[in-house]
């Protein structure tokens, strides 16, 4: 029992046992702790089950549930995950507690993405808000849910920058650019942890997956990945530093892939040198699912033993559900090959965090008060959803102001994702119940839209429930006449298409990414019956909408937007909210394009050239995106004019004035993008360096500044030193990537 440890402590400190819990001397208490623990408890501090009420993994043979609680009661176990529900949590929490030697409370982690109870939209498209705000505000909610039902930990948030929308993941991360990321991953850390960490509604949080699990070859996912050093740095890197440096994030979960052919969970120069010692994070790591005993798999650690040794000595703390620490690493300290102080050293960590979380003053602190679960779906936390949905939506396309749709007209609203109450909770969906998102006939219901409704085409068959892939339908057609009658006697048509929830996430990688199974035959049919088409697309990705774009006039990028999908997307198509959605991610305008980003590095053969071949450059599709980085359209206009740029001490000031040109009001983001023509290293044609959200009503006017400094300026070298080079430099603003008001500066750092 605790109270039992803390008497012990107290008669080797001298103190009482009350006195001791009040103390706050952390590492003095973590050193008694550490004092008093077996080489079989400490290895337990650094072993991690899961319950296996939800997994995202194979079980490795011989984990059985009730073996594991036997060795909860034995601490030997320091951690489990998917352990859900307060009762639940309780039940485990108090083996631990009660029954063990020490008594050394648990940490219960679990995957809350995108919203606990209430579902969020999914990660990538809250960065399309590029709202810093209510992106935190999104994830303070979805700790306070996860902690009224007693979890201290979150596998959040994912931090990945990815340039392949193939990877199913790309929904659970915040685009391709390392400048966004960094801010999100900052507002959504400390969304989670809030400013106390010990309080009953905050959690801990992890940034995953260290490091480059996003770069995944083809998309696959779990394949290797390449890349080199100035990528690692400038790209991949920004947003984990940003999270220890900017926002104190208390774990670290690495990842399944290699890095110049080492796994990254036997990577000491990402785990050590450049986590724990150049950043200084002094939280743990913990090892993705398995990932230590997949060394094996990938022909790096010759068996178990070697793979425990590599993991620890590489500085991966704790071990989820690959059993090697547990089996092997207290002979590897006994005979010699392991120090102790290493083992000691991660056990620390994990005390540490689980001090902060203020789990050794009251072990059931987030599991005591059965009213802290009333918040859970409140109406408070409905709003907020509903406010960063309609944020999330993106409109990639409005030709004569189709949009929105006018009172009194006559809609026909066809697709079988219209209908879903499902597929907006996305991957991820933590306790989120499935079926319970508001569909978008059931918003067109609630706003009094008049509409008539058919399915069209299922976008899956079979069971989709979780884990099963989802089977997608390519033979039943039998919508698609009454769909086309339908769309014939209307004025206008809303076509929702698009991914299944669960055709994006992990595991979820996809080839052709395209709209899935009849759906693009459907889009086809429905709109040579009536062209006055609105295309709403749900997607956990970037799909392929070339023939749409092409052809259809009015296309909104709704993604998977959580619980008020069908009151966000029906405000905006109606015009009672006024989109301001910008792409994190660019959309390819096929397959053979990926991966394409805004920030790629100039080529020595840049090109256009015009009726030439040698240049860099396909014979059968222009260079860009179809739809560009930081792209996203308003019912308003806006315009940008008299870019000034001014110097003064360490700094460059560069401002614009930015107009609302039409006749609503709306919200615009206004971009900054700067370029290092000549440097000692290759630089990106340009990189996001400033963004600022800004409402402005009909005819209003304002000055957007933004301020460059050397660490906007610099770039790191390919061996990690970061640099500011003087010389010349561009400057772009705008509203997406693409912007084209530009000025130049020189930059002198003497
Ligand atoms: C995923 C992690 C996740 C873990 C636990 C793994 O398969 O890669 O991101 O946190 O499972 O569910």
């Amino acid at each position: 029992m605790i109270k039992q440890f803390l008497a012990g402590l107290a008669v080797l400190a001298g103190t009482s046992p009350v006195a001791l819990m009040a103390q706050d001397d952390i590492e003095g208490q973590i050193d008694a702790l550490l004092a008093e623990m077996t080489l079989e408890e400490k290895v337990g501090q650094l072993t991690q089950y899961s319950s296996f009420w939800d997994a995202t993994g194979p079980a490795p043979q011989g984990g059985e549930q009730e073996e594991k609680f036997e060795q909860v009661r034995e601490g030997r176990v320091g951690s489990m995950l998917n352990v859900v529900g307060r009762d639940e949590v309780r039940a485990v929490q108090e083996l631990a507690v009660e029954d063990s030697r020490l008594g050394i409370p648990l940490i219960f982690g679990y995957d809350v993405v995108h919203g606990h109870k209430t579902i969020f939209p999914i990660p990538l498209a809250e960065s399309a808000s590029w709202d810093i705000d209510l992106i935190e505000q999104s994830a303070r909610i979805a700790a306070v849910e996860a902690a009224a039902q007693g979890l201290n930990w979150t596998f959040a948030p994912m931090v990945d920058i990815s340039r392949d929308p193939r990877w199913g993941r790309v929904m659970e991360g915040a685009g391709e650019d390392p400048y966004l990321g960094a801010r999100i991953a900052v507002a959504r850390v400390k969304g989670f942890q809030g400013d106390d960490l010990s309080a009953d509604d905050t959690i801990a949080a992890t940034i995953k997956h260290l490091a480059g699990y996003g770069f995944a070859e083809g998309g696959r996912d779990y394949n290797t990945a390449d890349f080199g050093t100035v990528t690692l740095h400038n790209v991949i890197l920004p947003p984990f530093k940003a999270a220890v440096e900017e926002a104190d994030v208390r774990t670290a979960m690495n990842s399944f892939n290699i890095l110049n052919g080492v796994p990254a969970t036997g990577d000491a120069y990402l785990q050590r040198d450049l986590l724990k010692e150049a950043w200084g994070f002094d939280g743990f790591i913990v090892s993705d699912w398995a990932s230590g005993r997949e060394m094996i798999d990938h022909g790096f650690a010759a068996g178990p033993r070697d793979a425990a040794e590599l993991a620890i000595e590489a500085g991966s703390d704790m071990d989820m559900e690959s059993y090697i620490y547990r089996d092997h690493l207290a002979g590897l300290v006994e005979s010699g090959a392991v120090d102790m102080a290493i083992v000691d050293d991660a056990v620390r960590r994990v005390l540490r965090v689980k001090h902060e979380l203020g789990l050794f003053k009251d072990p059931y602190r987030y599991v005591d008060d059965p009213d802290q679960e009333d918040i859970l779906m409140s109406p408070d936390h409905r709003a907020v959803a509903l406010d960063v949905a309609k944020n999330s939506i993106v409109l990639l396309k409005n030709k004569a102001s189709l949009l929105p749709l006018k009172g009194g007209e006559k809609v026909a609203l066809i697709g079988a994702l219209a209908a879903d109450k499902d597929t907006p909770l996305g991957n991820w969906r933590a306790a989120g119940e499935t079926g319970t998102a508001v569909s978008v006939v059931e918003g067109f219901e609630a706003a009094g839209v008049s509409f008539t409704y058919r399915e069209g085409a299922a976008v899956e068959v079979g069971e989709a429930g979780f884990p099963q892939p989802v089977v997608v339908n390519t033979t039943d057609r039998s919508g698609f006449d009454a769909a086309v009658a339908a769309a014939r006697k209307a004025d206008k048509v809303v076509l929702v298409l698009g991914e299944d929830g669960l055709q994006s996430g992990e595991g979820r990688s996809r080839s052709d990414i395209g709209l899935p199974g009849v759906q693009q035959e459907l889009l086809e049919a429905v709109h040579a019956a009536n062209p006055e088409t609105v295309l709403v697309v749900m997607s956990g990705r970037p799909l392929i909408l070339d023939w749409a774009d092409a052809n259809v006039p009015a296309i909104v990028q709704a993604w998977h937007l959580g619980h008020e999908s069908g009151h966000a997307i029906t405000s905006v198509l109606t015009g009672d909210h006024n989109p301001g959605g910008k792409l994190p991610m660019s959309f390819p305008r096929s397959v053979g394009q990926i991966p394409v980003y805004y920030n790629y590095m100039m080529t020595g053969r840049p090109g256009p050239l015009e009726n030439e071949v040698f240049w860099s450059h396909y014979n059968d599709l222009p260079n860009t995106p179809l739809y560009a980085f930081g792209h996203g359209l308003s019912y308003t206009g806006f315009n940008y004019s008299g870019l000034e740029i001014t110097q003064g001490g360490r700094s460059v000031t560069v401002s614009v004035t930015l107009e609302n040109t039409g006749d609503v009001a709306g919200t615009e983001v206004a971009q900054l993008y700067l370029r290092d023509p000549v440097a000692s290293v290759v630089r990106p044609v340009r990189e996001l360096k400033g963004f600022e959200k800004v409402m402005l009503e009909p005819g209003e006017s304002t000055l957007v500044t933004f301020e460059l400094t050397d660490a906007e300026l610099g770039f790191y070298d390919p061996y990690g030193n970061f640099k500011v080079e003087n010389g010349d430099f561009e400057v772009y603003v705008g509203g997406s990537s693409a912007a084209d008001l530009g000025g130049s500066f020189t930059w002198s750092s003497n």
